[in-house]
């Protein structure tokens, strides 16, 4: 395998979009490869995901996206995989490079649904769970969590303060993050009197609709000789499923598509949890977020909530998590999210991570979701 760096990452700001997701994706990728120092030229192949393109009327827009940047030749492809849609398409992308397919890969993913009114955007999303045992009887996103939440507070009983130190944390770090849909910080009295949503888990618990587009290049080193920023060094890119339906899970404690992929990613880098400087993780409701940490192996399962509420994951803390503010306040536009985590980490080792810097940036870990878990990302990244 070729030694594959991450050289441009770049994302507009989430929220609601005015332009469409085409342009928005355009414009994003076309300042990856400008940060990148190669020229839209340069790229062998187009990764686009893009779940909800229905929405806007517009499905295979990767053709239309490397058109955008004068490449109309160059091939493309859309990746799905839920919530975890961009995280895919760069492993495929990185599967490329570091095989010798492709010099330089494009990954984009773009979504755009703040057209839609939140029982519509609900409908659409709950499509990723299985129709036939979940969707059809009533599930949705929230409430496939808060089953999950409701699973794990059964076991580890334990304060609303704990999920409310996560949303708190998200909101505080994305305060200092142009890319973020709400730059607002929150205090815990606000958490605690937030309207209930699918109990235990309250508005401050959940990630909002968000419209979104995040680019990633991915080139092999000896294609960059003079990459104009700092490259990220892929260490890992590991992939892994489990049982979509929760009632056919042997527990609730956990995702298991988590525990797999980041087995084989610490496998691959050859790297421990305690070695990671920093971490993205899959906070789409706050009980994610502690379930990924223990999945992840940084915790012990029921004690990653003590290292929340004690500050241990703050951006200034032992192991920061989510200095972006993570799905959770970022926001969430579906098909960026895992390109968007990628870009965090570019920026945080770059230092434009202007007021959420972390402490050390050797090495970080970047954790995507597809849905409760039927599919799981683990990219582990260094400096050179
Ligand atoms: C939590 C949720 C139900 C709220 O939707 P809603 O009640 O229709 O809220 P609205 O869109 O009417 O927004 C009302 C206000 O709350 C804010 N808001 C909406 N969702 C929010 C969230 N998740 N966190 C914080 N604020 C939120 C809005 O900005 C708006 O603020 P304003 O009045 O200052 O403008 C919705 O955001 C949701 O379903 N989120 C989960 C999405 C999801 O499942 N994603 C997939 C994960 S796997």
């Amino acid at each position: 395998m070729r030694e594959t760096w991450i050289v441009g990452a770049a994302s507009n700001r989430f929220g609601k979009m005015a332009e469409t997701g085409r342009e928005a994706a355009t414009r994003v990728a076309f300042e990856a490869i400008r940060q990148s120092g190669l020229e839209p030229k340069d790229i062998d192949y187009t990764f686009v995901s893009n779940c909800f393109g229905m929405a806007e009327k517009q499905g295979h827009v990767g053709p239309l996206i490397n058109g955008g940047l004068g490449i109309p030749n160059v091939p493309s492809c859309t990746i799905e995989s839920a919530c975890s849609s961009s995280s895919a398409a760069l492993h495929e992308a990185f599967v490329h490079v570091a095989g010798g397919f492709a010099d330089a890969a494009l990954v984009v993913g773009v979504e755009k649904l703040s057209q839609l009114d939140t029982l519509t955007a609900t409908s659409y999303f709950a499509e990723a769970a299985d129709y036939a045992f979940e969707t059809r009887n009533g599930a949705t996103f929230p409430g496939l969590y808060a089953t999950l939440a409701n699973a794990y507070l059964h076991q580890y009983p334990m304060r609303p303060e704990v999920l409310g130190s996560v949303a708190v944390k998200a909101h505080a770090n994305a305060v200092h993050n142009p890319h973020a849909h709400f730059r607002k910080a929150i205090s815990m009295e606000t958490y605690l009197n937030s309207p209930m949503i699918a109990s235990p888990l309250r508005l401050y618990d959940c990630c909002p609709f968000s419209d979104g587009a995040a680019a990633v290049v991915v080139a092999a080193k000896e294609s960059v000789p003079h990459p104009s920023m700092e490259p990220l060094v892929v260490r890992a890119s590991a992939r892994a499923g489990s049982i979509t339906d929760m009632q056919d899970r042997p527990d609730l404690l956990g995702l298991p598509a988590t525990r797999v992929a980041a087995e084989k990613a610490f496998r691959q880098a050859h790297l421990e949890p305690r070695q990671i400087d920093f971490l993205e993780v899959h906070d789409c409701f706050t009980i994610a977020e502690l379930l990924a940490l223990e999945d992840l192996g940084f915790f012990p399962r029921g004690s990653a909530g003590k290292a929340e509420i004690e500050g241990v994951t703050a951006h200034d803390g032992a192991l920061p998590v989510n200095p972006d503010g993570g799905l959770k306040a970022k926001g969430h536009p579906v098909s960026a999210t895992g390109a968007s985590q990628v870009v965090e980490i570019f920026e945080q080792v770059n230092g434009k991570a202007h007021g959420r810097e972390v402490p050390r940036t050797e090495t970080a870990l970047a954790h995507n979701v597809g849905a409760t878990g039927g599919s799981c990302s683990v990219h582990i990244f260094s400096r050179r």
